[in-house]
């Protein structure tokens, strides 16, 4: 059985047998008849609505999970909104397929080329090679088994594919790059700036798990990105002071600005200015690629038309 075309299933009547994959868990509503399931099929960069009306059909994907499953699949419709119709489903037994058969991600060349790219321009502007090999190893630590490069930085919004955690990590140095040189001022403090901008989302490796929730999301990356730097206290103290590891404490508590504990430092409010312009000109641009009538539905601000977009 090959994927699904989930672009082209959602044809109105048409019929498709494949396999999808499920990433989240799908929600059960209560419908006038009987439970109901919703839920979303993702591969690569699309995504596609289904439901299952049959308490018998969908007993199978809450018994199984999120996973790999083989379906037949009908295009539907209601209100304008598109969704498919699973008539049958089952655990796919494609032993070729995995998880990243369906997720897209990052090509490593991409990343490393990046990350050399900003390291070059925050040099120039003032970041240590000590600052450099304290963000080295703390990101680089053998226990979290190169996850730093592999996890995503969102399973929704933004960078929701392999090795997005490092490319908006890697981003977010490219503002900061900017930042520093409009802003002479705030050159003397590039090291802290630089490595606390590198491991503000380091906690992501412990609230996902391959681009699922883990077990103990419920403890945010805030908390558990401030847990695992506590393992470094040490070394950041001796290598710089404590007002330094405080300072990036602030920082990993704080970036998510209103929507997280306060920012209490002038760091933090930085930093969470980047983090939001990075995530969010990220998120537009892949909602954009997504839709279908060159428009977005912005949450606050309604209706946004498109851009013209290049090749990335
Ligand atoms: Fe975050
Ligand atoms: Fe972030």
């Amino acid at each position: 059985m090959s994927i699904i075309d989930l672009k082209s299933a959602l044809e109105l009547n048409k019929i498709s047998q494949g396999t999808v994959f499920i990433n989240d868990l799908p929600i059960v509503r209560s419908g006038k008849k009987s439970d109901f399931m919703i839920g979303n099929f993702f591969c690569r960069d699309q995504e596609a609505e289904f439901r299952i009306w049959e308490p018998s059909i969908f007993q199978t994907v809450i018994d199984n999970g999120p996973g790999i499953y083989d379906a037949e699949v009908v295009g539907n419709s209601y209100n304008d909104k598109e969704y498919l119709t699973v008539r049958s489903i089952a655990p796919s037994l494609n032993p070729e397929l995995d998880k990243s058969s369906f997720l897209n991600s990052i090509p490593p060349i991409l990343l490393e080329s990046n990350l050399r790219r900003a390291k070059e321009r925050l040099t120039g502007l003032g970041v240590t090679a000590k600052c450099w090999k304290l963000i080295d190893l703390v990101l680089n630590d053998p226990s979290l088994e190169g996850r730093f490069q592999i996890e995503g930085a969102a399973i929704r919004y933004h960078d929701n594919v392999i090795g997005g955690l490092q490319h908006h990590t890697t981003k977010m140095l490219n503002i900061l790059a900017a930042v520093l040189e409009n802003n002479p001022q705030l050159r003397d403090s590039a090291d802290l700036l630089c490595f606390a901008t590198s491991v503000h989302d380091i906690g992501k490796v412990f609230e996902y798990d391959n681009l699922e929730v883990s077990d103990f999301w419920y403890a945010s990356h805030r908390v558990r990105g401030i847990e695992y730097l506590s393992r470094f206290k040490e070394r950041i103290v001796d290598d710089y002071n404590e007002e330094f590891y405080r300072q990036t404490q602030a920082v990993i508590a704080g970036h998510h600005g209103e929507y997280g504990d306060r920012p209490t430092t002038v760091a933090t409010a930085i930093i969470h200015y980047i983090d939001t312009l990075e995530s969010q000109t990220t998120r537009l641009i892949q909602e954009l690629e997504a839709a279908h009538d060159g428009r977005i539905y912005d949450r606050d601000w309604g209706f946004l038309e498109g851009l013209k977009l290049g090749e990335n």
